[in-house]
């Protein structure tokens, strides 16, 4: 007993003294980049899973940076087979990140476990995408590469070693004595032996989540088509619904481009048998070409549960894990086998006949239905790595099926991981707050994902137009009407309005296209929060700093949370109102910043409150914007089809703006075949000129007929 006693005691002593601390090497993987490696990490990860890979030329234009930390305050420890981590905070540091948060934008302060799952209406680290990467306000970013659960201290453990710790308070007498005294460390913990993790240079927020984005080889770039309207039909239609609704989109003068089959495609579901039911889709190859010739391409959902009645279900049997999904079988996409006959069916079956891509649904959670993490798969890979993860291996061996016919894809997904940012899936759920829709668009540009606000249906016409508002400044403009049924012109009192909104989007194609290249190329997220714009940091209020004061423990490192304002694009600002709200505020970054619509001076570092009106969802511009736009059309222009631009141009400034263009439907892009044209506004006389450079020789040029228009009145 006494023994067993000294040895706890000489245990703890050790423990404290650090024997089981590790050493952290460092390795510079490319300019501002670094790799630390701490015990023996896990040969199965994130990038393993994603197979990301990184930009090192885009990443070098970003240039050279010191290691942004003081490398010994970055600690690490083994201990009870688990990896423990410690990151040092500075006391007016604020942290975004750690996935796809749908309430919260700030995370310092907050606990977590980094855990896929479906959204459950709480941030705990739960959801659709739990990337365990944040990025500080102070210009760095840290990602940890594992395909377990982690657990995350955001700024809430106070050390016995801190090297700024908060004042011991006595209760008794003490009024600002808090329960949550200061931290000045983020800690993680890993259930694993070893770990990666990462470090990104900034200097600023926005550099370092380029690094990172680049780093998993860029952001995805859709084909143009991804960026039109999509709707996605009820669950049950027939070949003649699909084709009566597409009718009724080009009847009304809505623009489509491609249209969503739910479930009903299939001959069963839940789970599935890959192949479509013949009943509904008698000739599935000449329903796929008629809808082709209307310009109107196809996406199919799918969850990956393999039915024993499908026809591949004994090749697929011996690569499946232990346990079934809605009794479906599990495939272990990590293994080649299992992978090469499940996507040899959807080839066959689907790609071949043109089907445009995917959505993969229910590969995030719940744990009521998911495999639960006492499942075996046969690669050997734990059930919790495969849960991580699953979303992950989907997308990217079903992005590999197009690559290999020189096609692009744009389709859906509910779950997807670091390492995700290059693959052409947008994350959607079952969730349906309005305002929290907004706060993950926002906080999808900390996480190097996408995001949709998708619509389904409302309660109001009001609702509906606001929601409408609001999907066609996101990455995927889309109706989900699988259940629901509803179409753009349900609401009549405001299907005006709506169309509208559905035009503007396509007007505003070429932005689009040419953001989400930035995206590629530079790894600039197309919609993001306010903090990773320059001129945005509000002027920390001078609040007395009190380390305890339990409301706002942090008011030196923040300003006020954002979440209902976001940046689309290099130069548009969007705050969108919400049903029931006739006014808001809007927090204008610094710089001056105009009316989309009406190219009227708005403001500059301020904070303006505006009154709409139902029909507008407020959007402005940066001094110098420049926006290209095209006619309204119904469908997105095919590979080499000339459009019109007509250049809007904002504010006072001259300005610049670099502007994509490809084939829009192929790789031929990563062989060169792509043009950036320089879009330019110069003073002349005191007034703004503009001019749009020619592409290089031989390089794609889609533009025809070219209109000016200036849209502030200055003198
Ligand atoms: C849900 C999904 C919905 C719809 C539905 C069809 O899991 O989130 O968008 O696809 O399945 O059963």
């Amino acid at each position: 007993m006494i023994l067993k006693q000294i040895t706890c005691t000489l245990f703890f002593f050790l423990c404290c003294i650090g024997l089981f601390a590790q050493k952290i090497s460092w390795t510079k993987l490319a300019p501002g980049i670094w790799k630390g490696v701490i015990g023996s990490p896990e040969p199965y990860d994130l990038v393993k899973a994603s197979g990301a890979v990184p930009n090192t030329a885009a990443i070098a234009e970003i240039g050279e940076a010191v290691f942004p930390l003081n490398p010994a305050q970055i600690t690490g420890a083994l201990s009870d087979g688990k990896t423990f981590l410690t990151f040092p905070l500075n006391r007016n540091e604020q942290l975004y990140g750690f996935g796809l948060n749908f309430q919260t934008v700030h995370q310092r302060g907050r606990i977590l476990e980094l855990h896929m799952d479906h959204y459950g209406g709480k941030d705990n680290g739960r959801t659709h995408a739990p990337v365990p990467f944040y990025v500080s306000s102070n210009g760095y970013g840290v990602f940890i590469n594992t395909a377990r659960y982690l657990k995350v201290y955001a700024g809430t453990g106070v050390r016995l070693d801190s090297e700024h710790p908060p004042v011991a308070k006595d209760r008794n007498t003490d009024k600002t004595w808090s329960a949550r005294p200061y931290s000045d460390n983020v800690e993680m913990l890993v259930p694993a032996a070893g770990v990666e993790v990462y470090l990104f240079a900034g200097p600023t927020p926005m550099e370092a989540v380029r690094r990172f984005n680049l780093f998993n080889g860029g952001g995805v770039l859709p084909p143009r088509w991804g960026l039109g309207f999509t709707q996605r039909v009820q669950r049950l239609y027939n070949a003649d619904d699909v084709m009566n609704e597409a009718k009724a989109f080009e009847e009304k003068g809505f623009p489509l481009d491609f249209i969503g089959l739910e479930p009903g495609w299939q001959s069963k579901s839940y789970p599935g048998t890959f192949e479509w039911d013949k009943k509904r889709f008698p000739d599935p190859k000449k329903f796929v070409s008629d809808m082709m010739a209307k310009n109107i391409r196809l996406n199919l959902w799918i969850n990956p549960y393999v039915s024993p009645d499908a026809s591949f279900y004994k090749q697929i049997k011996p690569y499946v894990g232990s346990h079934t999904v809605w009794v479906g079988a599990v495939p272990d996409f990590s293994m080649k086998e299992a992978r090469s006959v499940f996507f040899d069916q959807l080839k066959k079956d689907q790609v071949s006949i043109g089907v445009s891509g995917y959505k993969i649904d229910e590969v995030d959670g719940y744990d009521h239905y998911l495999w639960p993490d006492v499942a075996r798969f046969p690669s050997g890979h734990s059930a919790e790595q495969m849960r991580q993860t699953y979303g992950l291996l989907l997308q990217r061996y079903s992005f590999d099926m197009y690559r290999r016919i020189n096609k692009r894809t744009y389709g859906l997904v509910r779950a997807s991981n670091a390492g995700g940012v290059s693959m052409p899936y947008v994350i959607y759920n079952d969730y349906y707050n309005h305002e929290d829709f907004i706060t993950a668009l926002i906080n999808s540009g900390y996480a190097g994902v996408l995001w949709t606000p998708e619509a389904r249906a409302s309660k109001t016409a009001e609702e509906w137009l606001r929601r409408m508002q609001t999907v066609v400044f996101s990455p995927m403009a889309m109706i989900n009407a699988w259940s629901s049924g509803t179409k753009p012109w349900s609401y009549p009192e405001v299907a005006g309005q709506v169309k509208q909104m559905a035009e503007l989007r396509m007007q505003m194609m070429p932005y689009w296209y040419s953001e989400f290249a930035k995206y590629h190329f530079k790894g600039i997220p197309p919609f993001r929060g306010m903090s990773l714009e320059e001129g945005f940091k509000q002027d920390a209020r001078k609040q007395a700093v009190n380390e305890n004061l339990e409301e706002n423990p942090y008011a030196e490192a923040v300003s006020k949370e954002v979440k209902d304002q976001y940046m689309a694009g290099e130069y548009l600002l969007v705050a969108p109102l919400f049903t029931g709200q006739k006014t808001r505020k809007i927090i204008l970054p610094k710089g001056k910043w105009y009316d989309f619509y009406t190219g009227d001076y708005a403001g500059d570092g301020e904070i303006i409150t505006v009154t709409p009106g139902l029909d507008k969802i407020p959007v402005y511009v940066k001094d110098g914007g420049i926006i290209p736009m095209m006619p309204v059309r119904l469908h997105a222009p095919g590979a080499g089809e000339k459009y019109d631009l007509e250049i809007r141009y904002y504010g006072s400034r001259p300005g610049s703006y670099k502007l994509y263009d490809d084939d829009g439907e192929t790789f031929n892009y990563e062989k060169g075949e792509y043009s950036w044209r320089e879009i330019k506004t110069t003073l002349i006389d005191g007034i703004l000129r503009g001019t749009l450079s020619a592409p290089a020789k031989g390089k794609p040029d889609n533009i025809g007929n070219l209109v000016w228009k200036k849209m502030t009145n200055t003198k």
